[in-house]
């Protein structure tokens, strides 16, 4: 799909992408953009390369791509100077490969963070109350009547939410789950942010102010200090070398055994394999996933785990936020490209 066939800068995005703006952006600053019509999810390195072509001045790609070395040199040899990941995280860029070949590098952060809280929301909830066990019964037919013991499940209010990364993302799902449900918090994180300490801080006087049952907040000294404590665990660290498998047998061995835990980071920061034998082992531990080791694919056994949530990596699915990483990651090319001043999240 071609628009702006005669524009002076050819920008290839290897999706469709949600809206028009980003197209109207990019025509109206004379550029030629072709959007790659390929049926298949998943393009290799191989088909980027065949799209890149000999002239091209950026690429606006996905997180399900390997964007390293060979991609970069093709991008540079074709004088492309700008690649712009739509998605906030980009552990699937060599940013050091892209800065040998000179090639700046987009990402699309803020736009995605309350709609990406909101599905490790949704996931926690879901997974406390048993909604997805409890949709399947009804629908097997398996529903005849009342009963006291029937799909019980945990009350937040009260318990204790741990937050594993308290950046944007784990911030924002750490305020809807302490002023929403009226959890406590223990919270860790690498880095000294203190988004979180002041929204728990002007919280925590409001909730005195007005007289009400005041929520209790920690930041934790050490991550296994918040497995222990917490009944509902979110994840929302980056992904790197440092992050992978942070979850592991061990650590799984750490946490309540009736507590949930929440992914909708990236899969690797979760040893998937240990994480099914903790679950079959442990029938009242919970977990809602939004991303997997190896996406497409989960691990043997993870599907037919009761005890398992597992949908999509939807966690920015919605109508609004795709628009506008869309948007973000059309700006960034055309920053770029154009040397504009481009819009940046201060707290990027
Ligand atoms: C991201 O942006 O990194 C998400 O995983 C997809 O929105």
């Amino acid at each position: 799909e071609v628009y702006n066939p005669n524009g002076k800068y050819r920008v290839v995005s290897t999706k469709s992408m949600p809206g028009t703006r980003w197209i109207n952006l990019l025509v109206d600053q004379d550029c030629r953009l072709e959007i790659c019509t390929e049926k298949k999810t998943i393009l290799s390195v191989e088909d980027i390369i065949s799209l890149i072509g000999n002239k091209c001045d950026g690429v606006i790609g996905q997180l399900t791509e390997d964007w390293g070395e060979r991609l970069f040199s093709a991008l540079s040899r074709a004088g492309g100077t700008a690649f712009s990941n739509m998605a906030v995280g980009y552990n699937n860029v060599d940013v050091d490969a892209a800065n040998k070949y000179g090639v700046a590098v987009g990402n699309t952060p803020g736009v995605l963070t309350e709609t990406t809280a909101e599905l490790a929301a949704s996931l926690s909830l879901a997974a406390a109350r048993r909604i997805v066990e409890a949709d399947e019964f009804m629908r097997g037919g398996l529903y005849d009547g009342w009963l006291p013991h029937l799909f019980v499940g945990n009350l937040l209010k009260g318990q204790t939410v741990g937050v594993i990364g308290a950046g944007r993302i784990g911030s924002a799902y750490a305020r809807m789950m302490v002023e929403g449900f009226k959890m406590n918090l223990i919270y860790y994180d690498l880095y000294q942010s203190t988004r979180l300490e002041k929204f728990v801080t002007a919280y925590g006087d409001f909730l005195k102010a007005s007289g009400e049952q005041p929520v209790t907040w920690r930041r934790a000294s050490s991550m296994d200090e918040v497995l222990r404590e917490a009944d509902v665990i979110s994840l929302h660290p980056v992904l790197d070398k440092t992050t992978y498998h942070l979850v592991n047998k061990e650590r799984l061995g750490k946490m309540k055994k009736e507590a949930i835990l929440i992914n909708c980071s990236r899969g690797p920061v979760i040893d998937e394999a240990a994480l099914v034998d903790h679950l079959r082992q442990n029938p009242m531990f919970r977990v809602g996933l939004d991303v997997f080791e190896e996406e497409p694919y989960m691990k043997p056994g993870l599907a037919e785990m009761k005890n398992a949530i597992v949908v999509p990596h939807i966690a920015s699915a919605s109508k609004w936020t795709r628009e506008g990483m869309a948007t973000l990651a059309a700006l960034n090319v055309l920053g770029k490209i154009k040397k504009y001043p481009i819009w940046a999240d201060p707290n990027r």
